[in-house]
């Protein structure tokens, strides 16, 4: 009994663990949908735009991302691929690991399965959350990735925020100036982006979403099988039910 129980404690520590490393900082909800392919398609967009030239998917195919997001391969080819790679190849990128290493402090990780080691909710938490510190080799810091060797790429659409942003505050508008205070934890802008506070949590939503896509590809088809196998278990109870009943129906 003691050694069962001895097991069972060491077998739980992993989540305890987890538990305590997540409660350093606050994540925000990621409240996206993975069967809404125009949000994946939008993702999908902004990936090959801002994402691709220093992080690869290499344990994916552009044409399975095609067929997924129900994108013709015309199409995908001509306004989302920007080498010359062919439709059927793994989508990797010509970045070199150690040169990468020399001028970002770290090589830029494939982000095939990111989804899945760091979460959807940190993926969504860690994208918002770039602030300026002058400090740092790139000229900005991460409040939940502290001294990150990634720039801001999308600083053109969020802005800069001046200062460490704070976790889980409300965006505030001045009444009388209408000019923004906060959003989306940011206490004051550096630089404005081209994108409200909504827009570009939208297109962060987008993103993690087709992260998480990649991660596991084939995640809606396996939630509508699933469906469909529980549908038939319970329609099969009814019947399994009824041939018992007959069964035993003559021995009571
Ligand atoms: C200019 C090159 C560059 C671009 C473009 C870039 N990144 Fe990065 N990224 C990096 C580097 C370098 C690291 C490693 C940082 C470190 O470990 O300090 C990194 C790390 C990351 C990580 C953390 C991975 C982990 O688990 O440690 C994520 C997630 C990420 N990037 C997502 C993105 C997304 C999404 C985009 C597109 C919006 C993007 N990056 C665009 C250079 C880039």
């Amino acid at each position: 009994m003691k050694k069962l129980l001895t097991i069972l404690l060491v077998s739980l520590l992993p989540s305890f663990a987890m538990a305590a490393g997540g409660s350093a900082y606050e994540l925000d909800h990621y409240p996206g949908d993975i069967s809404d392919t125009a949000s994946l398609q939008r993702g999908a967009q902004t990936y090959m735009n801002f994402c691709m030239g220093c992080h690869s998917l290499e344990y994916g195919r552009y044409n399975r991302v095609a067929r997924d997001l129900d994108i013709p391969e015309d199409i995908f080819q001509e306004h989302l691929m920007f080498t010359d790679a062919k439709i059927g190849e793994l989508m990797t990128n010509s970045m070199d690991t150690e040169s990468a290493k020399e001028w970002f402090g770290a090589a830029p990780p494939d982000l095939t399965l990111v989804a899945r080691v760091r979460g959807t909710d940190w993926l969504y938490t860690y994208l918002r959350n770039f602030y300026v510190d002058a400090s740092r080799p790139m000229g900005v810091n991460n409040r939940v990735f502290p001294n990150v060797g990634m720039p801001h790429v999308m600083a053109e659409l969020q802005g800069l925020c001046g200062s460490i942003p704070l976790p889980e505050s409300k965006e505030v508008v001045d009444k009388q100036s209408g000019k923004l205070i906060v959003a989306s934890g940011c206490q004051e802008f550096y630089e404005t982006g081209s994108q409200t506070p909504e827009e570009y949590d939208q297109t962060v939503e987008d993103l993690v979403n087709f992260l998480d896509y990649m991660g596991e590809p084939i995640q809606q088809t396996r939630k509508t099988i699933g469906f469909y196998v529980i549908a038939f278990l319970l329609v099969f109870l009814v019947f399994a039910i009824l041939l018992n009943r007959e069964y035993w129906k003559e021995l009571h």
